[in-house]
């Protein structure tokens, strides 16, 4: 297909041939709070409602955009497309002197904006493109057409931002399908992709969305938060990152849990920077999100079923295969399901110093969802699950994102053990609130409970140099957690 002809589809992929409307008055915003561990509700700061746009100008801009996709020359727009590329100057321009020409009236403010827009639909994916442009957005939301929410630093705004109606929508996400052979249909309403850059997608179609088609986009972070920053952050202290780091090191096998979005492949990610260089890295994920820094790094990734049906390859299916690729490390981007066993064999069988995340709400529930997944894998009895789980996982550390955005680790937990046929767990760092400041900012610090780990002992067979005051529970006005 040219370029034109792609330029073509892409504009009647994004609405050229749907009459316009203007967005009815949208209801007032209601964000849904994050989940709330220690603070009291503060309010959730939101964007203006979407203004009001003019029919006129809406039919003027499909206008123009129908008319630029029979006049734009192909052979300029191509290679970089992005917001400063001559071949985006170049659609900008057209499109500007275009809206000149139809309505002389159109004001600058409202040319310029118009032409921004025009480029957006043209080399984009239309309205939600200046919001997959922000570097301070993390995350974009399409809850229907005239519904558009984002997050920056951990909070959830409601976007001016709207599509035409629906099928705008559904053109933007088969955009995003197509270049990566995913398909989105009555056999197949959900889909998980990724954009060229790496971010990751989830869309969902009528019936089961039932407001409309809906789209998810975890924006791709270039720059991985490092150490300094989750401590800048206030996620963990110094001392918690250094234990963590040390039991990396020692080969321990680690589970990250918490629930959606709060940080979990970004702290795994970082745990993995503290496997030594010299050592062999498979992961597993579903889709692909880590970026291990090693040389010696092997990434694999699922494969939905194709047309037909046939040949979906599971995390299960990659774990068995990852055993046989001589792998010092194994660690499966989230546990979701039959994994979880071949897991957990896995590091009761020599295969130590794994890594997941799992979805939970607390330290005693990651285990209860371990339990199921491997329970819905395999027939065995109860207490045997439970006690490779004990033998199996050394450590949990559960995030919880906080009412004021923040990611904070609440509790680094150690598993001891069974006792009386339930797994014993104990946890060495906790986070302790204090409520919240006059800005709404949640205080208080992850500190030690005084409980030395078990693991102790074999920290120091790894050469690891833990004293002990990491443990010792902090004065009450210390200044720094741990
Ligand atoms: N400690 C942190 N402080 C601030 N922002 C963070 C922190 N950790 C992660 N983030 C940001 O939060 C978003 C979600 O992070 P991440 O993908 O690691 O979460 P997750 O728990 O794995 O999510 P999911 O449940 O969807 O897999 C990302 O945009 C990331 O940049
Ligand atoms: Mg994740």
């Amino acid at each position: 297909m040219s370029l034109l002809e792609h330029l073509r589809s892409a504009s009647r992929a994004n609405g050229v041939d749907t009459p316009p409307e203007a967005p009815p008055p949208t209801p007032p915003v209601v964000v849904a709070p994050p989940p709330i561990p220690v603070a009291p509700p503060a309010d959730v700061p939101r964007m203006p409602r979407p203004a009001q746009r003019s029919e006129a100008l809406i039919e003027l801009k499909t206008r123009v955009h129908e008319e630029l996709i029979h006049s734009l020359d192909p052979e300029q727009l191509v290679g970089d497309l992005g917001i400063a590329s001559p071949a985006r100057r170049a659609v900008e321009q057209a499109a500007e002197e275009a809206i000149a020409l139809a309505d002389p009236n159109v004001g600058r403010q409202d040319r310029l904006r118009l032409a921004s827009e025009i480029a957006d639909e043209v080399l984009g994916y239309g309205p939600i493109e200046p919001l997959l442009r922000d570097p301070t957005i993390t995350e974009v939301m399409v809850n229907a057409w005239d519904r558009v929410y984002f997050e920056r630093n951990g909070i959830i705004y409601r976007s001016e931002t709207t599509f035409r109606d629906d099928t705008h929508v559904l053109n933007i996400i088969d955009k995003i399908l197509r270049p990566v052979s995913r398909r989105l249909d009555d056999s197949s309403p959900m889909v998980d992709a990724r954009l060229p850059d790496g971010s990751r997608v989830n869309a969902v179609i009528p019936p089961l969305a039932v407001h409309g088609p809906s789209l998810t986009i975890r924006k791709f972070s270039r720059e991985l938060l490092a150490s300094d920053d989750l401590v800048r952050l206030g996620t963990l202290g110094r001392t918690t990152l250094d234990f963590l780091g040390a039991c990396v090191r020692s080969r321990a096998n680690i589970l990250v849990s918490g629930g959606t979005g709060t940080g979990k492949t970004t702290l795994l990610n970082l745990l993995s920077s503290y496997i030594p260089h010299s050592e062999r890295i498979v992961t597993i994920e579903d889709p692909a999100e880590l970026q291990v820094k090693h040389d010696d790094w092997v990434s694999l990734e699922t494969r939905p079923p194709n047309i037909e049906g046939k040949g979906q390859v599971e995390q299960r299916d990659l774990v068995k295969n990852a055993l046989r690729m001589r792998p010092d490390r194994i660690i499966v981007g989230e546990c979701r399901g039959g994994e979880a066993f071949d897991m957990l064999q896995a590091m009761n069988t020599g295969h130590d110093g794994s890594l997941s995340t799992v979805h939970a709400n607390s330290p005693r529930d990651a285990i209860s969802r371990i339990e199921n997944m491997v329970l819905m894998a395999v027939e065995l009895p109860i207490t045997v699950i439970r006690e490779q789980i004990a033998s199996g996982i050394n450590l949990l550390v559960h995030l919880s994102r906080m009412q004021d955005g923040s990611r904070r680790v609440t509790h680094v937990t150690e598993i001891v053990g069974m006792q009386g046929g339930v797994i014993s767990m104990h946890d060495i760092f906790e986070f302790q609130g204090r409520g919240v400041d006059a800005h709404g900012q949640v205080l208080g610090h992850l500190t030690p409970t005084g409980l030395r780990p078990h693991f102790l002992d074999r920290l120091g067979q790894y050469g690891e140099q833990v004293p002990v005051e990491w443990f010792l529970p902090l004065a009450p006005d210390a200044a720094r957690g741990a």
